[in-house]
């Protein structure tokens, strides 16, 4: 897969608008992007669902330069703050997409942005920051070269996001996400997410996301670091293949609806994860006793009710149980009554699956 198409054509008309926004979503991957390379060239095909109501709503107001300068000029205002810690990330991707989209260097920017979930919940806001912003400056090369087809438009920002943040070229669309080329997959990239392009089974769609913030600090270890620790990692190739066979084999479950294997899968992959972090040199963990303690809780309500829940971690202690809306209420209930007291300050999130970004 080339990068070449998605270099400029010449733009033929001059911007008049002066802003974009876009709401776009955080998402939960299924199976998991650890390990890249080059510029952020995932080692293995990644899946995720989108979510609803985790959000990133970002305006992206411009202004044209009189000379341009060197430097790219921006200014990130976060929930109505001025943060100029977050300038060196965005001068960063400005760089890695200024010979895709030159017109960065000739604009000011502000980018004013907001998360629907709470400060320092734990929840990344990379992957649907980046998402916002891609789609803001994707409208700005629509307004200057017309005709650009939606198909183009959607690859290009989820293109232009993954420069950003890897994940974030999956929170585009909806329901489900692949980033990263499988040979069972039509039309899969290592440059940009897809839609997940095969059939889904009814119990799937709605599947419900609830998260439960264990630690809402800042994590020792960032994802950039834990991702490099990859490399030279003993186990790394065999995990590799695995998350190719993970995703290979989730099409048929995908399609059947089988939730137990499901589980199982999602489940795996979630330990797998975590245990590449357990087994890095240097090692670390992210996970805290409560993770663990859910953990277990989850697995012993699953096995007294029989109702198919599950768990999956991102890069952090945070917990995501994952379960069809059919039994909403009742795992609702459970998470109230015997989860919230593992989560900081009894803080958890009940969320969806949701279809992607939304042009505001
Ligand atoms: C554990 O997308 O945050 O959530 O590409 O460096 O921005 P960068 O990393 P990031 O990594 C996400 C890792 C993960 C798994 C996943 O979402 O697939």
């Amino acid at each position: 897969m080339t990068s070449t198409k998605f270099l400029p054509a010449d733009y033929t008309q001059n911007l008049s608008s002066t802003s974009f926004s876009y709401a776009s979503p955080s998402n939960i991957a299924l199976i998991k992007y650890w390990g890249k390379q080059g510029i952020q060239i995932p080692k293995n095909p990644s899946i995720s669902f989108t979510l609803d109501t985790c959000r990133t709503t970002t305006t992206l107001h411009f202004e044209k330069r009189d000379n341009h300068k060197e430097n790219f000029e921006v200014k990130v205002i976060l929930d109505g703050k001025h943060k100029p810690g977050f300038e060196a990330k965005i001068h960063q991707f400005f760089s890695r997409i200024l010979q895709y989209m030159p017109f960065v260097k000739e604009y000011k920017f502000i980018v004013e942005t907001t998360n629907s979930f709470p400060h320092s919940s734990g929840i990344a806001s990379s992957a649907s920051g980046f998402s916002a912003i891609a789609l803001c400056l994707m409208e700005m090369e629509r307004e200057m070269q017309p005709g650009l087809t939606d198909t183009y438009f959607t690859q290009k920002a989820s293109f232009i996001a993954r420069l950003g943040s890897g994940s974030g070229c999956r929170s585009l669309e909806g329901p489900l996400v692949v980033w990263g080329e499988h040979s069972e997959i039509e039309g899969s990239s290592d440059i940009y997410g897809v839609s997940y392009p095969y059939e889904v089974h009814e119990n799937f769609r709605d599947f419900q996301d609830a998260i439960l913030l264990v630690d809402q600090g800042e994590k020792q270890v960032s994802s950039t670091v834990g991702h490099n620790l990859m490399h030279n990692h003993p186990y790394a190739e065999s995990r590799f293949n695995q998350a190719h066979e993970n995703l290979a084999k989730l099409i048929p479950i995908l399609k059947n609806g089988d939730l137990d294997s499901f589980i199982h899968i999602v489940e795996s992959e979630a330990l797998t994860l975590h245990a590449m972090m357990l087994t890095s040199s240097p090692y670390f963990i992210l996970m805290k006793s409560n993770t663990l303690k859910i953990i277990e809780k989850i697995w012993e309500y699953r096995r007294e009710t029989g109702i198919p829940l599950c768990f999956t971690l991102d890069a952090g202690a945070n917990v995501h149980v994952l379960f069809p809306k059919n039994y909403k209420n009742e795992v609702q209930d459970f998470i109230k009554s015997s989860l919230s007291e593992y989560c900081q300050n009894n803080r958890y999130i009940f969320d969806s699956v949701g279809t992607g970004a939304i042009k505001l």
